[in-house]
């Protein structure tokens, strides 16, 4: 099977690497790890990130790229094709095309606080510097059903716009100028930070392994964060690889996202926390953490609403990147399994996709999807299991989809790739124009045993099955 006409191709070599480097990094290196981060008590929790990145993520992504390339379909096809027909593996093609759907539903509502922002710095109503009153503006914010809503609609609409324009005219170009910008943007916050008082403080907690606010949770949280971050386990990663040029080496792709995207992690906390520390906030703000420090660092400086326009616009840009990804998921199973048009496609799924995520942008408020949902489902399920799988339906469904969903399909995937897929397909396409191709053994092993048992064990340890057992505790 060839590069179809109608499927696309990257314009250039640089062009993939661009474009899954945008669908790595979103809403999940800014807004989410820094606050996720500051919850599980920093260093310990920052540390097994780290390693879940290496040894986990890398060899996943490696494997996923690699299932795109070498069947140039997207997840269920591509499963359909290596495993047969009948096989049991489209079932894992599928469950990825419907984490996919549930991640976009929620994923726009925090796009849509960046829309917000980006529409009170132009307006000149966030340029204070006061943490009490920007922090005011998102709890208002996060309890406005309508304004949730609006954006909601808005930015699911700006999604769709993209991916209808195809792969290389509507990806690939925004990608190219607009990710630097944020690298540069990013740079110029950090330096900042390093002038703050709480920098120390900041570099300490970010840092330094202390193993003291590390729970169960937090381990599987971080594991979880690992494939959200990378944008792994729903198969995107297969279906951007099915674009891949033959000619490109796989494993230095890879390797290239993955350093990026964690760097932009790193960087987000070492700005964010700075800012905390510095004015006596807590590190455990949760979701209005990037919100509510951002405008803080950049009062500081001269022209304090341009920096706000352009930072909160490039949020908004990078969860595009993403989110398009997410939605070109969904899309390319219509269109490549069910024949549909693109259009066709694009246009019902963004439309299902808008309503499935109602509930999350009414989960600020107080009744049926915020507070009453928590308090149901903690009676449903105990209040220790109310408490671990978080508050709203909001909470809930990230807490499904980064914690369970993503991790249980990225090891299906890790063992397709390394017990299914053929020995020669496997060795070529690792080794094809690769400066790497002595490391093939090595991420064979990973992705055979340590990548399956890690993920498995952490599972097994959040539903409290190995302390059940007696094994640990
Ligand atoms: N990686 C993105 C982020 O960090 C989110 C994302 C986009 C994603 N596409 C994905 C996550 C596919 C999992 C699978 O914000």
């Amino acid at each position: 099977m060839s590069n179809g006409e109608n499927r696309g191709a990257w314009g250039s070599k640089i062009g993939f690497v661009l474009a899954a480097a945008g669908s790595a990094i979103g809403l999940g290196n800014i807004w989410k790890f820094p606050y996720i981060c500051g919850e599980n008590g920093g260093g310990a929790f920052v540390l097994i990130y780290l390693v879940c990145i290496v040894v986990v993520g890398l060899p996943i992504m490696i494997g996923e790229i690699m299932i795109g390339r070498s069947t140039q379909k997207s997840p269920v096809g591509a499963f359909e094709d290596l495993g047969g027909k009948r096989s049991r593996w489209k079932i894992v093609g599928g469950m990825g095309v419907f984490a996919a759907f549930v991640m976009l539903s929620y994923y726009s509502i925090v796009a849509g606080w960046a829309c917000h922002y980006t529409w009170l710095s132009i307006s000149g109503e966030i340029s204070g510097g006061d943490p009490k009153e920007v922090g005011a503006v998102f709890g208002n914010l996060y309890e406005n059903t309508n304004a949730n809503l609006g954006w909601h609609v808005f930015f699911m609409a700006l999604t769709a716009l993209v991916v209808l324009g195809g792969i290389q005219r509507g990806i690939e170009r925004g990608a190219r100028i607009l990710m630097p910008l944020l690298l540069v943007m990013l740079s110029v916050l950090l330096v900042q930070a390093t002038r703050q008082s709480g920098w120390d403080k900041a570099l300490q907690f970010v840092f330094e392994p202390n193993t003291d606010n590390l729970t169960a949770e937090g381990i599987l949280e971080a594991l979880g964060h690992s494939f959200f971050t990378l944008s792994l386990g729903v198969g995107a990663m297969i279906t951007y690889g099915s674009y891949l040029r033959k000619d490109s080496c796989l494993v230095s792709n890879s390797v290239a996202i993955c350093v990026l995207d964690t760097v932009i992690a790193l960087m987000a906390c070492l700005i964010l926390f700075p800012i905390t520390f510095s004015f006596g906030m807590t590190p455990t703000a949760g979701p209005g953490l990037v919100f509510q420090n951002i405008p803080v660092a950049l009062a500081q400086m001269p022209g304090s609403q341009f920096l706000c326009i352009v930072f909160f616009s490039l949020l908004v840009f990078a969860a595009l990147t993403s989110s398009i990804s997410l939605l070109e998921v969904v899309a390319s199973y219509f269109i490549d399994q069910k024949k549909w048009s693109r259009k066709k496609a694009t246009l019902v799924c963004t439309a299902a996709i808008t309503l499935f995520g109602i509930p999350s942008a009414l989960s600020g408020g107080t009744d049926l999807f915020g507070a009453n949902f928590a308090s149901a489902k903690e009676s449903i399920l105990g209040e220790e299991w109310g408490a671990i799988t978080k508050g709203n339906w909001f909470d809930f469904a990230d807490y499904v989809v980064s914690n369970w969903m993503l991790p249980l399909s990225g090891m299906l995937i890790a063992v397709f790739c390394a017990w299914r897929l053929g020995e020669k397909v496997r060795r070529d396409e690792f080794v094809r124009s690769s400066t790497l191709g002595h490391l093939y053994a090595a991420w064979l092993r990973l992705l055979q045993y340590v990548v399956p048992a890690i993920i498995l064990v952490v599972l097994l340890h959040s539903t409290g099955v190995l302390k059940a057992l007696g094994i640990l505790d």
